[in-house]
């Protein structure tokens, strides 16, 4: 019962997990060729969901779903249901419980999702977590696990090692990670090894229940990619592809010649190969039945069916006349280069419709249409195709099953939706966007976030807001404040967290 009381005395940062969200699972099953169930209809079981904060904002975007989570940790279960009776919403439940022993009621699940459980918990719990998938899934249905990889990890264990032995286990969760922040400081001065450096870098500023649950854990077992498809096999599981952002892509040669169990056999060995090839230190495995079809490796053809959403923006005039590398970056901080005069227009194009997505068709035509405006001629399907392609893999755009309409202006008397205003009033929780994006408020955004009940008008807003936050401490003049208003209200609108009107329908 360890893990129960460190999640108790440290919860861990409960916030949507963009890479877990069904809509995109789906368009990653898809482009693996497999066809996962209409994510809006789904049932979806999260294991080890924490207070709720991924699950939750699921829930409420698709209410023909029906989602149940699982929780180990009283306080965290309790924490979510709190939270889902204040929003009233009746399609999810929090089962306080161990995912070894669910009840045997519990049904089939469309999505079974299990973020970062499987590394961070005792083999008998690994097993019995392969053992709900192979169970509880639908005969199409997805899961995805995400797990610690050994070619990444070999190289942090050294700093494993140290934060473990050179702090007292028997201490307080918060006065252990103070005490191993300060054995960071020390590991900086005395090591030379730059993996360990930058890790240490990052650590220092990391959130505390990270750096508890991740290097101070007693568990946190890394596998080996083909170790892990093993135990699918052993499971009666198989392997359709990975969530996580991918740099290289496993691609067959003589695929077409092979029968499908011979070309999933050399895939996996290939994937293994790139784990060591890329140092890479987590996988977010999307797992099936093994009576399920055979998955592939993804195809750019499938693209095709699929509806595409990006948050990205570039510091440099974009130059669509020959395809010179441009730097795009989105709000997470991740940076991809784009070369083709096509795919920069089409990421400003999808940027300027965000939270909107474009299916590929009207995507196509839009991009062939800036082109055309811009005199940069025409260009070829195919080639478009492929350079979008790198670009989804690397998440740099976003492919999903589901265009899902946003507001994305605000209104005359601005209204945000019933779970971002409980969001914003409920500390230690983070806004989830209509993306599925945490966006982590200051005081005076969730202050103003809590006040757009859909009464007031944008200069009525900012002179309540201005009276609020001075009660708060917080002087400013009504003209700062309604700067500041006016750019928090657009700020929500492209997060799609505003509503249309209290008589709109759908989730308010
Ligand atoms: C590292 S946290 C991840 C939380 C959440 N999935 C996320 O990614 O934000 C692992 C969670 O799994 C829960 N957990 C561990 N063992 C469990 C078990 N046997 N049954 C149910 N939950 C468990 C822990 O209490 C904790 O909340």
């Amino acid at each position: 019962m360890d893990t129960l009381a460190s999640y108790d005395e440290l919860p861990y940062d409960s916030l949507p997990l963009p890479e877990t969200q069904p809509d995109f699972l789906a368009a990653v099953a898809t482009l693996h060729g497999f066809d996962a169930p209409d994510p809006t209809q789904a049932r979806i079981l999260e294991l080890g969901c924490a207070s709720g904060g991924n699950l939750i904002p699921l829930a409420w975007r698709w209410p023909g779903s029906e989602c149940v989570g699982v929780e180990l940790s009283r306080v965290q279960a309790e924490a979510g249901a709190d939270f889902i009776r204040h929003l009233g919403l009746s399609n999810i439940r929090i089962v306080h419980g161990d995912l070894a022993a669910l009840p045997a009621d519990l049904g089939e699940f469309d999505y079974i999702i299990a973020h970062g459980v499987f590394s961070w918990v005792p083999p008998a719990i690994q097993r019995a977590l392969l053992d709900v998938c192979r169970r509880h899934l639908t005969p199409y249905g997805v899961a995805y696990v995400s797990f610690n990889v050994t070619a990444g990890w070999a190289r942090l264990r050294p700093l494993r090692t140290a934060l473990i032995e050179r702090t007292a286990a028997d201490m307080p969760a918060p006065a252990r990670v103070a005490e191993a922040r300060r054995v960071l400081a020390e590991l900086e001065l005395e090591w030379t090894d730059p993996v360990l450096l930058k890790e240490i870098a990052y650590l220092k500023s990391a959130a505390p229940s990270y750096l508890f649950h991740e290097y101070l854990a007693e568990f946190n077992t890394p596998t080996r990619f083909s170790e892990f498809s093993a135990r699918l096999d052993d499971h009666g599981l198989r392997y359709v592809g990975e969530a996580g952002p991918r740099h290289a892509v496993v691609e067959l040669e003589d695929a077409w010649g092979l029968v499908p169990e011979s070309m999933a056999g050399r895939w996996l060995d290939a994937e293994a190969a790139l784990d060591e090839a890329h140092v890479i230190r987590f996988r977010r495995a999307l797992i099936a039945r093994a009576d399920a079809p055979c998955a592939r490796p993804p195809q750019a053809a499938a693209l095709a069916g699929l509806a595409f959403h990006a948050d990205l923006r570039s510091d440099d005039e974009i130059d669509l006349e020959t395809a010179s590398e441009q730097a795009f970056v989105n709000p997470a901080g991740g940076a991809y280069l784009v070369a083709h005069p096509a795919m920069k227009a089409a990421a400003m194009i999808l940027s300027a419709a965000y939270p909107a997505a474009l299916a590929y068709p009207e995507l196509l035509a839009s991009t062939q249409h800036a082109l055309a405006d811009y005199d940069a001629g025409d260009f070829d399907e195919a080639a478009f195709r492929d350079a979008l392609f790198p670009l989804v893999m690397a998440h740099g755009v976003t492919p999903s099953v589901d265009t899902m309409p946003s507001v994305t202006e605000p209104a005359d008397r601005p209204r945000a939706h019933a779970l971002a205003r409980l969001q914003a009033s409920s500390s230690g929780w983070a806004a989830s966007g209509v993306r599925h994006v945490a966006l982590e408020l200051d005081e005076p955004g969730r202050i103003l976030l809590g006040l757009l009940d859909g009464n007031r008008t944008l200069h009525e807003l900012a002179v309540v807001f201005r009276d609020v936050l001075a009660d708060a401490g917080y002087e400013q003049t009504l003209e700062t404040v309604q700067a500041m208003t006016h750019r928090l209200v657009w700020l929500f609108a492209r997060q799609g967290l505003l509503t249309e009107s209290p008589r709109s329908p759908g989730p308010q």
